[in-house]
């Protein structure tokens, strides 16, 4: 799978994936990310890539011209399955936004800033917009990372045990039960029981019905009706 990124401050997102567990991913040819600089398509003097907004009101809005001509530069080498920017007015990313995107061969992600980018580039180049949460953030590289983060998770063999991805919170709305490592005792707080019965099927009942005590307790709105 291939992500390419589109952002002004690809500096951020580099430390971010010099570091992370995508690393791994990369080493191991499943992933590549690679980061461009809006800055290398502006034909604007002095790396300009924003300016002031028609109509009036604070804030700058990132120029058609730049981010077309970096879009229109990256699909001359590679057919993008989504071209996504980041927006606080996208639509929600999920889980379940993370398994669909896991499936795709090529992802194209736009970082916005300032006050967004000219409508125009939405229009006629964007195929999905993904908000990561109801706040708003100085940029979309977070967004970013964090799509990057959870697609690149998904991808069988970038995490060391295969299962565990399909383990995690929410793959079936339900939130991951408890975990515990040694000691068996630590302090006198005791490791479950029935973790150390051996007993595979008797742990999987016993995972389930913490998942759903735990779901119930801090997300009952994730509950489906016939587990409520
Ligand atoms: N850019 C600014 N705020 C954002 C958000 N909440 N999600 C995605 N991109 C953003």
């Amino acid at each position: 799978m291939k992500i390419d990124i589109i952002s002004v401050v690809p500096e951020l997102l580099e430390s971010f994936f010099a570091h992370s567990i995508l690393k791994r991913a990369k080493e191991k040819s499943l992933l590549e990310v690679n980061i461009f600089n809006l800055r290398d398509f502006t034909n604007y003097k002095h790396g300009q890539v924003d300016d002031y907004q028609f109509g009036g009101g604070a804030g700058l809005v990132m120029m058609a011209e730049p981010l077309v001509n970096a879009i229109e530069t990256l699909q001359k080498n590679t057919v993008y399955d989504e071209v996504i920017f980041l927006t606080p007015d996208g639509e929600n990313f999920y889980q379940q936004t993370a398994n669909q995107l896991s499936l795709k061969n090529n992802l194209l992600l736009i970082c916005g800033h300032y006050k967004g980018i000219d409508q125009r580039v939405r229009d006629h180049f964007i195929t999905r917009e993904i908000s990561i949460g109801d706040y708003v953030l100085s940029g979309g590289e977070l967004g970013a990372a964090i799509i990057v983060d959870a697609v690149g998770r998904l991808i069988p063999g970038v995490l060391n045990d295969e299962t565990s991805a399909l383990m995690d919170s929410f793959q079936d709305n339900l939130l991951a039960p408890p975990v515990y490592t040694r000691p068996e005792d630590f302090r006198g707080w005791k490791v479950p029981d029935i973790l150390l019965s051996g007993n595979h099927a008797n742990i999987e009942i016993w995972r389930h019905e913490e998942a759903l005590k735990r779901t119930k307790e801090r997300r009952p709105d994730l509950l489906k009706d016939d587990e409520e």
